[in-house]
């Protein structure tokens, strides 16, 4: 049986309040222990002294575009992409072409990325038909397909009705319902409403087309017993919704997407349509909200929400399709927060690995010993630039293209395996 021997790295692990120096042990695809000092002559040696060692990232949002729309990215490019950020486990999203909607498309992605074989690739299935938000899905069979969520992201459920008896679903079969809110009669324009959406003359977003349906799901989470799950929470008041909701008692997690913590509408001016995305860029005042929820405990999660788009696709600002690419610059953002000491590393760990394999109820995101090996080995001050040499996406639409960025995946190990190695 392989084994891998990690030795002197900083191995942090909320789900067993773990962080200190230790040498951990890989035997197969398990963890098989973690001590101050292992000797194990037979095993490859992986020297981390100086790095951090902890579970393999975990991301819920990711929009791999496969089937349909693989000249952006494909389960294989992301899957490469996904490994150098340090993920080991994502969830991709169904607004694919055809949708997944339908046990077979599922089926096809799980296929695929056991094929590739490099990340843990797992499907969301859509909430509606051809997320067209008018018949829910046979959520039962997209469920033994393999589905581990139900969203119809890019798109909000409009109707109430049809989220309602969704959560009744989710609360009989246990898998949790993601909802993109951002009410589509309200939400009409390209930036936040604000000083920017007035200079630009661009309609606008606001904050309360994000706000209405954010209420409406937990008010439907706390009556159904179902979980949603809120993604890429962007508002100052749907950070408050979200606290309210968790202290009644109500079923409800939320991510926020790493791009939202530290950029503001104002980056329009710098990166134009680089910097559009759905929900839009916030306010500093929203920034604010959501940085304080991370410790909190308001915040269950962050995730990419990696949206690769061609660059004929990007175009102006007005008329460009929304979204980043994220998986490698996630790392460097959370741990220019981890600097400026709005989060600790444990709770950027929590807030990466162990939240969001909970929040799917998968058996990663931890360290136990026993547990799937999945491992991420970081340099947290390794400076480096995304540009084309670095950069695993097909696509490069991200305001932080060729900026400097701190902290870099060394190792991901998947399963026992090594799966990314930095050179
Ligand atoms: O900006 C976004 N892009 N937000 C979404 O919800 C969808 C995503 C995409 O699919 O490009
Ligand atoms: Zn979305």
């Amino acid at each position: 049986m392989l084994k891998l021997l990690i030795k002197r790295g900083k191995v942090i692990d909320p789900s067993q309040n773990l962080e200190g120096v230790f040498d951990l042990l890989i035997e197969g695809n398990r963890i098989k222990r973690i001590d101050r000092e292992i000797f194990e002559p037979e095993a490859e040696i992986i020297d981390a002294e100086g790095l951090v060692v902890a579970p393999g990232f975990v991301d819920l949002h990711v929009h791999f575009r496969d089937p349909g729309q693989t000249y952006k990215e494909d389960i294989e490019s992301g899957s490469r992409c996904a490994v150098a950020g340090g993920y080991t486990t994502v969830v991709c999203m169904p607004n694919t072409d055809p949708p997944i909607d339908s046990p077979w498309v599922a089926e096809y992605v799980i296929l695929k990325a056991r094929c590739v074989n490099l990340c843990n690739v797992l499907p969301a299935g859509a909430i509606t038909k051809g997320r067209k938000g008018r018949e829910l899905t046979d959520m039962y069979s997209l469920k033994e397909a393999g589905c581990v969520a139900f969203t119809d992201d890019g798109s909000p459920v409009m109707d109430s009705e049809l989220m309602k008896r969704a959560l009744e679903i989710s609360a009989q079969i246990g898998v949790p319902v993601f909802d993109h809110c951002e009410d589509d009669r309200i939400a009409l324009g390209s930036v936040t409403s604000g000083e920017v959406s007035a200079l630009t003359g661009h309609g606008t977003r606001p904050p309360e087309a994000e706000d209405v349906l954010n209420a409406r799901d937990c008010i439907l989470a706390y009556h159904t017993g179902g979980h949603v799950h809120i993604q890429h929470l962007t508002t100052s008041l749907g950070v408050d919704i979200v606290r309210h909701f968790k202290d009644k008692g109500a079923k409800v997690t939320c991510e926020v997407n790493p791009y939202h913590l530290i950029l503001s509408e104002e980056e329009v001016f710098r990166s134009g349509s680089l910097a559009r995305v759905n929900p839009p860029l916030r306010s500093e005042e929203d920034l604010k909200a959501l940085r304080s929820a991370l410790s909190d405990g308001t915040v269950d999660c962050v995730a990419t929400d990696h949206a690769p788009h061609a660059g004929f696709e990007k175009g102006l600002l007005g008329s460009s399709m929304p979204g980043m690419i994220g998986l490698q610059t996630a790392l460097p953002i959370m741990l220019s927060l981890v600097s400026e000491g709005v989060i600790t590393l444990k709770k950027m760990v929590e807030l990466m690995s162990t939240n969001p394999a909970r929040i799917i109820g998968i058996d990663r995101g931890t360290l136990k010993e026993g547990s799937v090996a999945d491992v991420v080995i970081f340099d947290p001050n390794r400076e480096w630039v995304l540009n084309e040499d670095t950069n695993r996406s097909k696509s490069k639409n991200t305001p932080l293209w060729n900026r400097k960025l701190r902290g870099k995946v060394i190792y991901t190990i998947k399963d026992g395996r090594i799966v990314h190695k930095d050179n």
